[in-house]
């Protein structure tokens, strides 16, 4: 089975690719590395003795579309590319609707064409209205997104139901991860943000590397039980066999289903400094500051329905996390770079 992976160079597309080939699938990737180096598609042969073939270019590219589904037979793909930053959308609004839903429609077009219907897309928590109860169920209220980041996931989650109603012979995932952090037990892949980091994990650990000199945590008078924001976090190795799990349901299904992709648990930043701390013996100095607009107090999944649909479920431990996370930035100080 050939499994066709947009932004597979990516962080989490890399994990995933590495599941793929360890899982038996052949692996095809296309990225334009806007965001990413393909020494990690290298690493990810290493890892696994296997080779996939890589595109290097746009997924915008109706040509090179055509090209590759042609000169492959693919049964399924998985759509990771896009641009992912939240203060970037809502500074370069263009940028992220041009490039999040234009990957999307010029990609199912040509999958139309060339008669694949299998997708996967990561779809995000942040399609979940801000004032929903928690856990946050597949059924809970979409939409009210807070920047176009978000709404270019709610969209193209709209765009693909549309697909999948309008030819029955589709069949969608749309998988909405929680928040991915770690890296492969090998240390050798893992998450190498451009510029300074947005996200808390890659934060923690450059600071523990000596890159940054302390972390700031965004806001210590929220509604939960330290006062800093609560998340769900999630092992990207964990993450990645999700993907394995909905290629099998998309094979065996048609329609349009979403699922959440996260561990039902919530930690806040305290305890993510802490359990780091903790688990590698490194200091993470820390300052308190003040909030970061947008940001809620509180989001956790319920991830019953991907175990009782997909069959899966995280594995990881929070102290995993941050283990795997260290082990990759103390192995690589400046990422792919090193
Ligand atoms: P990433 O930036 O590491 O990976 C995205 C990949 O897509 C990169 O390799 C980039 O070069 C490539 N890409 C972007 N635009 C492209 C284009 N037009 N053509 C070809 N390649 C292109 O990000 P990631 O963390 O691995 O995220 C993967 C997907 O998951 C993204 O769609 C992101 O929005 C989504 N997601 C990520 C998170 C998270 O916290 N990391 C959470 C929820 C959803
Ligand atoms: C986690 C917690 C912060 C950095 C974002 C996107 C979301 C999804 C995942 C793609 C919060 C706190 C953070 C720092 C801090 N991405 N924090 N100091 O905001 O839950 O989700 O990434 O789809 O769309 O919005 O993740 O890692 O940025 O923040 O105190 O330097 O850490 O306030 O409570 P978030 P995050």
């Amino acid at each position: 089975m050939n499994v066709l992976v947009t932004g597979g160079a990516g962080y989490i597309g890399s994990h995933t690719c590495l599941e793929l080939l360890e899982s038996g699938c052949g692996v095809i990737v296309i990225d334009n590395l806007c965001n990413s180096n393909p020494k990690s598609l290298q690493r990810v042969q290493e890892l696994t003795g296997k080779t996939l073939k890589f595109y290097q270019g746009d997924v915008r590219d109706g040509a090179l579309l055509k090209t590759i589904f042609q000169e492959n037979p693919i049964d399924c793909v998985i759509h990771f590319a896009g641009l992912k930053c939240v203060p970037e959308s809502v500074a370069k609004p263009w940028a992220y609707y041009d490039n999040n839903l234009n990957t999307t429609l010029v990609l199912t077009k040509a999958m139309q064409e060339a008669g694949v219907k299998r997708i996967i897309f990561s779809s995000s928590a942040t399609v979940y209205a801000a004032d929903n109860t928690m856990p946050l169920k597949e059924t809970s209220r979409t939409g009210d997104c807070t920047n176009p980041y978000g709404w270019t996931k709610y969209m193209t989650e709209q765009i693909l139901s549309g697909i999948a109603h309008a030819d029955e012979k589709w069949s969608v995932a749309l998988l909405r991860y929680f928040n991915p952090i770690g890296a492969h037990e090998s240390g050798r892949i893992g998450e190498d943000p451009r510029g300074i980091p947005n996200n808390l994990m890659p934060y923690i650990t450059q600071v523990a590397v000596g890159r940054r000199d302390h972390l700031s945590v965004y806001g210590n008078d929220y509604n939960t039980p330290d006062g800093t924001g609560v998340r769900d976090y999630l092992h990207v190795v964990d993450l990645a066999k999700g993907h394995v799990a909905a290629v099998k349901y998309v094979l065996a299904h048609t329609g349009c289903e979403a699922f959440n992709l996260g561990t039902g648990v919530g930690y806040s930043v305290l305890d993510m400094v802490n359990t780091f701390v903790q688990v590698n013996g490194v200091p993470v100095p820390y300052e308190i500051g003040p909030r970061r607009p947008g940001d809620v107090a509180v989001c956790y999944a319920a991830p019953d329905k991907s175990a009782q649909v997909l069959g899966w479920k995280a594995e990881r431990t929070l102290a995993d996390m941050c283990r795997d996370s260290w082990n990759w930035q103390s192995k690589n100080s400046t990422g792919y770079d090193d």
